[in-house]
């Protein structure tokens, strides 16, 4: 595989095990049971894309990165809820921006292409809906 598509690739799989740990911490910290139902499935959908890029890595015969992104410690350090929140927001589309960088190294067809085209797709419309579902969550209150 190309070193550069490799390296982007581990980068959202690093980004990505990183979003599973802050979504985790943050919805163990809720006590709204909608929100945190939010974040656990926008947990699991993380999870899922790590266990694909592991195997979409390994079967072009390369190593995937076994490290952790420094999201989670970022996400960690804000003083309050509301805060994390916005910053994971931010984060999604973070990973938006990175997803559609390695789209740009990857074949144009084939399962890395399709499975790029879907996460970047998914990160773009879960940055809107995400940011409108925490604000009537939040405002709730
Ligand atoms: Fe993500």
């Amino acid at each position: 595989m190309d070193v550069r598509l490799l390296a982007a690739l581990n980068l959202l799989l690093e980004s990505e095990r990183a979003g599973v740990l802050a979504l985790d911490e943050l919805a163990r910290e809720l006590e709204q049971e909608e929100l945190r139902a939010f974040l656990k499935g926008a947990r699991d959908e993380e999870a899922r894309n790590v266990r694909e890029l592991e195997s979409l890595i390994t079967a072009e015969g390369a190593v995937p990165s076994a490290e952790t992104g420094p999201f989670a410690a970022k996400v960690r350090a804000l003083a309050n809820v509301r805060e994390r929140l916005a910053l994971l927001s931010r984060g999604q589309e973070w990973v938006a921006r990175k997803t559609e960088d390695a789209l740009a190294l990857a074949p144009e067809s084939g399962p890395i292409h399709d499975f790029l085209t879907a996460m970047a797709n998914h990160h773009r419309a879960e940055v809107e809906w995400g940011r409108a579902e925490v604000i009537r969550l939040l405002d709730a209150r």
